[in-house]
């Protein structure tokens, strides 16, 4: 099967494929993801690492770690679209591979979400499709589910919705409240969040025909499934 090119190649790029990072809070999968690209896995640089909230503790975090930061306080613009503009305009100077939402509180227009598909990428706290939204951990005890858990899919225009890449399954005790699953749940975003960063740098990870691949295989509905 003949699957669009992410647009840099494993060998003889001039250089490294590029990666913007959305945060909007404490930044933990941000740092994540920039402990496995410092230590090469993948070989790639973040070229920009982009806050919606200025106090936000993932900026410091970032400018700690020497990256480049940049505040668009969505505050300062008058609609979501002039904001989302200002945005796309940011991300594209860096010309990036991949854009990472990660913990980016924001709902996207259908414009920027476009300009990006098949090269943007979220995590979210629960088993997709269970759970689009907020305050999943809650809502997973409330259904006295038994399992829980946290994947990163590709973005598209339906929130929350567009193909899972990968999941992580924990198991949800009698004693477990919401911190707790909240705890838990972000333990494995910081393993498999770097995994589908890597697999997508690494040109193994598309989005085609609406669905997500792994090396020209098709991933089931679910993502692949990592038992915690
Ligand atoms: C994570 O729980 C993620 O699943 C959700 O927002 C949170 C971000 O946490 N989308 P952090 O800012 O990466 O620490």
């Amino acid at each position: 099967m003949n699957l669009p090119q992410n647009g840099h190649g494993p060998s003889g790029s001039e250089s490294r494929p590029k990666i913007v990072i959305l945060i909007s809070g404490s930044g933990s999968n941000m740092l994540a993801i920039a402990d496995q690209v410092a230590a090469k896995a993948p070989d790639a640089d973040i070229a920009a690492v982009i806050s919606n909230v200025p106090e936000a503790a993932g900026i410091q975090k970032a400018r700690d770690r020497d990256l480049n930061t940049l505040v668009i306080n969505h505050k300062d613009f008058a609609s979501r679209d002039e904001f989302d503009l200002k945005l796309m305009r940011q991300i594209d100077e860096f010309q990036p591979d991949l854009v990472v939402l990660a913990g980016f509180m924001r709902i996207l227009t259908p414009g920027f979400v476009r300009r990006y598909e098949g090269r943007m990428i979220n995590i979210h706290p629960s088993l997709l499709p269970k759970y689009q939204g907020l305050n999943t951990h809650q809502r997973v005890l409330e259904a006295g589910d038994s399992v829980h858990g946290v994947t990163v899919h590709f973005v598209t225009e339906v929130l929350d919705d567009g193909p899972n890449i990968i999941q992580a399954v924990i198991p949800v005790s009698a004693e477990d409240d919401a911190d707790s699953l909240r705890q838990k749940v972000q333990k494995q975003e910081h393993i498999i969040y770097p995994i589908a960063v890597k697999w997508f740098i690494e040109g193994r990870l598309k989005m085609d025909k609406g669905k997500a691949w792994l090396d020209n295989a098709l991933l089931p509905d679910s993502g692949l499934q990592l038992e915690a």
